[in-house]
C-alpha cells in the first residue's frame, strides 16, 4: 500500500456502501477531470474549443439513452427489477439531449459532419461491452462519474460572456449544470442500497475508474485546440 504524500493507494473503503465506495475512490482520482476540463476554457481559442467541446459531447450524448436502454434490457434478461427501474426513470431524464447539443451547434453554424473521434469510441464503447458481455450495474460508475461532472452552474455565462456567442448556444451546458446534481445524488442513492456482490463492486469500480481516464482523455483532447491539421488532435 503507497501511503507517499498522504494518499493512501487503494482508499479504504471496507464496510462502506457501494456509493460511498465509488465516492472515496473519485474523491481520490476525480481532481485530474477539473484540471483537464480548467485548460478547455481558457481564453485564447475558446470559441474554436467550444464547438469542438459541444460535438465531442453529442458523440457521447448521444449513446446515453441507448446505453441504458441496453442496460435495462440486460436487466430484465437477469431479472433486477431495482436496477431496472432506475435506467428507465433516468432514461426519460436524458432524453433528446443530443438533440440539443445538435440544436446548439447549428446556431453557431457548426454541423456534426466529422466522425467521432477515436476518444470518444472508447470511452462510450467500454461500457457498451461491459453492459452488453458482463453486467448491466458497470453503466452505474460511468453515470455515477459524467453526472458527477458536470459544469458548474456560472459557466454558461461566463462562457457567453467570453466567447460573445448568443446564450442560447449554452442552452444545453446550463440545463446540465442545473440538473446534474440531482441526477448525481440518484445514482449515488442507488448504490447505497443496491445489493452488490464482490465482484459487481469491482466492476463498477473498474467502470468508474475508466469513465475517469477516458473522459480526462477526452477533455485533454479538446483542450489542444487550435491546433494545425486533422480532424483530430491527439
Ligand atoms: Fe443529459
Ligand atoms: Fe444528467
Amino acid at each position: 500500500m503507497n501511503t507517499d504524500q498522504g494518499l493512501t493507494w487503494p482508499p479504504r473503503t471496507a464496510g462502506l456502501t457501494l456509493g460511498r465506495e465509488v465516492r472515496t475512490l473519485l474523491d481520490v482520482v476525480g481532481p485530474v477531470l477539473h484540471v483537464t476540463a480548467a485548460a478547455i476554457w481558457r481564453p485564447d481559442g475558446l470559441r474554436k474549443r467550444y464547438l469542438k467541446y459541444l460535438s465531442a459531447m453529442h458523440g457521447v450524448i448521444r449513446a446515453s439513452v441507448p446505453l441504458m436502454e441496453l442496460a435495462a434490457s440486460r436487466c430484465a434478461d437477469t431479472g433486477r427489477k431495482r436496477l431496472r427501474e432506475y435506467f428507465d426513470e433516468h432514461i426519460e431524464e436524458e432524453q433528446h439531449h443530443d438533440e440539443w447539443l445538435r440544436e446548439d451547434l447549428r446556431l453557431l453554424g457548426s454541423d456534426l459532419d466529422s466522425a467521432p473521434s477515436p476518444t470518444v469510441a472508447r470511452l462510450v464503447g467500454a461500457q457498451y461491452y461491459w453492459v452488453s458481455h458482463h453486467d448491466p450495474v458497470c453503466l452505474l460508475g460511468y453515470i455515477a462519474v459524467l453526472e458527477g461532472n458536470s459544469p458548474a452552474p456560472t459557466l454558461a455565462g461566463e462562457l457567453a460572456a467570453r466567447t460573445g456567442f448568443s446564450s442560447d448556444a449554452f442552452r444545453t451546458l446550463h440545463h446540465h449544470a442545473v440538473v446534474d446534481t440531482e441526477h448525481s445524488r440518484a445514482v449515488y442513492d442507488l448504490l447505497d442500497e443496491l445489493p452488490a456482490t464482490a465482484g459487481q463492486r469491482q466492476a463498477v469500480r473498474v467502470s468508474a475508474l475508466q469513465t475517469v481516464a477516458g473522459l480526462a482523455d477526452l477533455f485533454h483532447e479538446i483542450a489542444r485546440e487550435p491546433a494545425a491539421g486533422g480532424k483530430w488532435t491527439r
